[in-house]
């Protein structure tokens, strides 16, 4: 069963993220296939962005499962299924507990708007704000058993401007979030990402980085 990589994306929400994953593969860019798109949230407009991919679908709804470990031994039993061997996190609000965690060690990878270690959690753009964060940015990171926690992949960093609103903010930060989050995936897809503690080793990287970096913040 060789045929090459398979993912299997977790949304809960709109999936901009996820449709700029679909547009990567299908511009040939990432050299894998999209399986299944998983949601916790019946009416998520990733779910509808998966069926105009003709991505198959499933609503695994929460209220099913007596707790989050029962919930998350159906999602991999669900991921088995269609013989994934990548999780994308992709605006999935559940924590993933250790039964999702140990059976894809290394190879569940999310996206986080701010820059981790800085602000894990929700409501990350205000929270920068509010703390007058000079810069902010975002994190593709693969995931641990805690929140927000795992080995850092790529990031890329924007400025926080003083006169920025979390919707301004959250908008400069989503852009770089759908250039990165479809590169981490490339690199995964060609092998080229392995995790030693927490670093994370990009193969024949170039040595200035720069195909990862932003360029240089311009006021919109
Ligand atoms: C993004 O900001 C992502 O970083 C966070 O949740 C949001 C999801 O947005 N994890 P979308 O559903 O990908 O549009």
């Amino acid at each position: 069963m060789a045929e090459g990589l398979k993912i299997g994306v977790l949304a809960s929400g709109r999936g901009s993220n996820f449709q700029a994953i679909i547009d990567a593969v299908n511009a040939g860019k990432i050299n894998a296939k999209i399986a299944v798109c998983i949601s916790d949230v019946s009416d998520a407009y990733a779910l509808e962005r998966a069926r105009k991919n003709l991505t198959a679908t499933e609503f695994i709804d929460p209220k099913q499962y007596k707790d989050r470990a029962e919930y998350d031994r159906k999602i991999v039993e669900t991921l088995k299924k269609y013989d994934v061997g990548l999780v994308l996190l992709a605006g999935y609000m559940k924590l993933v507990t250790p039964v999702i965690v140990d059976e894809f060690r290394n190879k569940i990878i999310n996206i986080h708007p701010a820059l981790l270690p800085s602000f894990p959690g929700l409501h990350v753009q205000r929270k920068a704000i509010e703390y007058r964060a000079k810069f902010s940015g975002c994190t593709v990171h693969f995931v641990d058993a805690g929140m927000d926690t795992g080995p850092i992949i790529i990031q890329a960093v924007v400025p926080v401007f003083q006169d920025d609103t979390e919707d301004s903010l959250a908008a400069r930060i989503l852009k770089q979030e759908h250039r990165i989050y479809p590169e981490a995936v490339r690199l995964f897809a060609e092998g080229r990402l392995s995790v030693q503690g927490r670093r994370v080793i990009i193969k024949d990287a170039p040595e200035s980085h720069d195909e990862f970096l932003v360029n240089p913040p311009v006021r919109e």
